[in-house]
């Protein structure tokens, strides 16, 4: 059931979500009682999830994984900034800690901080963050500005944003230091169809530095 969310005046979603996680715990207990038990003792993730802040793509329900397996960065547009110290200090726990096997970019069509970009829209602050969107439309302006299509133009560059930001993570010198040192590490690039509810894996799978630019390598 939907929990309305647009009339809260008498707290009623607020305290929805306060009695949803009753049944949770409820529900969770009578399948297994030593659940939290269990899962208290500590993570190994294998997996991190770089995503955007959408609530229509949560990567465990989407990829119907139980908690404790995926570790999640999430923000506007899934970026993947070089100088972004959230972004990097998570690369960094789940890459150098935690080791997890498999970093995954995930985009998803109908994303609203691309459309932003795409538009001459002013939206404040907002705006310095949608610039590094700019920068990827720049970089394929000729791919893009020959689709005639609004939608399909929008759908293009949400691909494209989800190349660019693999290629941004395996340049980090995170990602450089695990292959360098022979740590196994995949990363990948996914989008989400908001309207099918089906992953599109984009095919640019890297797991070393055959394909990367010189300029970007580490000794
Ligand atoms: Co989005």
């Amino acid at each position: 059931m939907r929990a309305k969310i647009h009339d809260d005046t008498n707290n009623g979603l607020y305290k929805s979500l306060l009695d949803g996680n009753k049944q949770f715990v409820e529900n969770t207990l009578k399948a297994d009682p030593q659940y939290f038990t269990n899962l208290a003792q500590g993570q190994s993730p294998p997996v991190l999830w770089i995503g955007c802040a959408d609530s229509r793509v949560p990567a465990n329900q989407i990829t119907n994984m139980p908690p404790g397996e995926i570790f999640v960065h999430r923000n506007i547009a899934n970026m993947v900034v070089h100088s972004d110290m959230n972004m990097l200090s998570v690369l960094d726990y789940a890459v150098n800690v935690l080791k997890v096997k498999h970093v995954i970019v995930t985009g998803h069509y109908g994303c609203g901080g691309i459309i932003a970009a795409m538009s001459n829209q002013q939206f404040g602050l907002i705006d310095n963050w949608l610039r590094h969107i700019k920068d990827v439309y720049r970089l394929h302006a000729e791919e893009l500005d020959a689709i005639a299509d609004d939608e399909k133009r929008k759908d293009r560059l949400v691909e494209l944003n989800v190349i660019e930001n693999v290629h941004n993570l395996c340049a980090t010198s995170i990602v450089q230091n695990a292959w360098e040192n022979g740590q196994f590490l995949g990363v990948h690039g996914w989008v989400y169809s908001l309207s099918t509810g089906i992953i599109t894996d984009m095919q640019v799978s890297t797991y070393d530095n055959a394909n990367m630019e010189n300029v970007f390598k580490f000794k």
